[in-house]
């Protein structure tokens, strides 16, 4: 059976916790799992299509694709038919002959349960208009590293509550097992839907969800505070309403005392200094971001080399056996 990224509870606290191992143990060794590398007779390759803008992404996954002997094929915005003269079903039917995988940044997460539903390869959520999951996987790596675990600790996100970062926190801190505090005005919260599937995975793990509009009910002793910018892609119309929206909701320093002294603070970036982070807070001891950042690179390799071995498409050591599966033309 194909596997898919699409939200962060596709993957169980035990698969979560498989990559996040996988992820530590090839940033030790970036070259030793290389599922795209074809016994020595080519490359296979990966498309990456942008249909918003990036850096993180777009580098990240171009260098772990690289690095793991495959080719990236990067589609910037605008440059393929899809959406706007070719279905996502017929599209996902073309690509799944010719790659590996298939990523996808876009805005309607429906487009990517299309993709998946048509494709026997593997289909990565790289964010859309609801999740950013495979930011979340690097989030939690950069934890756990700074941390030594994840089970246990509380994670709090200020800002716009509604947002895909938000709920991202909220749905893979839960599987991790952490107590997930999300906080922003009234209006801005996490869909009931999503708070309802981050109840229940934590009901599994020994996590807990708490959904507030004070900031100091979210922070106080928090071991991790995270952030995102008030105006996502897509929001610029917005852009004034919201500077006004959530100007309580601000990690500076005052927001910072009140969290654990050895409190993390993680901002996915691209950060907008003054406004939903202060520099004094992002550029300041606590801050983890350009890990953070770094470790989007290990996540997604680690992931993309679980996706492929769990979907019969190749074999990663160390990883329990799948039965592979007859290739097609990838
Ligand atoms: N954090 C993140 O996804 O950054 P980009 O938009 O630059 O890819
Ligand atoms: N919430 C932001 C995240 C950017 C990585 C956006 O969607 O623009």
């Amino acid at each position: 059976m194909t596997r898919h990224f699409l939200k962060d509870t596709d993957l169980t606290p035990a698969e979560q916790e498989e990559v996040l191992n996988l992820a530590a143990r090839m940033k030790a060794a970036p070259y030793s799992v290389q599922p795209f590398a074809a016994d020595g007779a080519g490359r296979k390759t990966v498309a990456v299509i942008f249909d918003k803008t990036s850096t993180r992404t777009r580098v990240s996954f171009a260098a772990g694709i690289a690095e793991m002997g495959g080719n990236a094929l990067i589609i910037n915005p605008g440059e393929a038919q899809i959406g706007h003269k070719e279905s996502v079903e017929d599209t996902a039917k073309v690509l799944e002959r010719m790659v590996s995988t298939i990523v996808w940044r876009t805005g309607a997460h429906q487009g990517l349960v299309d993709m998946a539903a048509n494709s026997r390869v593997p289909v990565i959520n790289a964010l859309c208009d609801d999740y950013h999951p495979c930011q979340l996987l690097a989030d939690l790596l950069t934890v756990k590293e700074y941390k030594g675990r994840l089970t246990g600790l509380t994670m709090s996100y200020l800002g716009d509550a509604a947002n895909n970062m938000a709920n991202s926190y909220l749905l893979a801190g839960v599987t991790a097992g952490m107590h997930v505090r999300i906080c922003g005005p009234e209006g801005y919260l996490p869909a009931t839907d999503i708070v309802s599937a981050a109840e229940a995975r934590a009901a599994e793990t020994g996590g807990s969800v708490l959904i507030t509009t004070d900031p100091a009910e979210a922070l106080a002793g928090a071991d991790v505070v995270a952030t995102d910018t008030w105006v996502s892609m897509g929001q610029e119309a917005e852009k004034e309403t919201r500077l006004q929206l959530f100007r309580d909701y601000s990690v500076d320093e005052s927001a910072m005392a009140q969290a654990a002294p050895d409190a993390v603070v993680l901002h996915c970036l691209p950060a907008y200094r003054g406004y939903e982070i202060s520099a004094g807070v992002i550029d300041g001891p606590q801050s983890i971001v350009w890990d953070e950042a770094e470790n989007r690179l290990h996540a997604q390799k680690a992931l993309m080399a679980w996706l492929m071995h769990h979907s019969g498409l190749a074999v990663v050591e160390g990883l329990a056996p799948v039965e592979l599966v007859q290739e097609s033309a990838q």
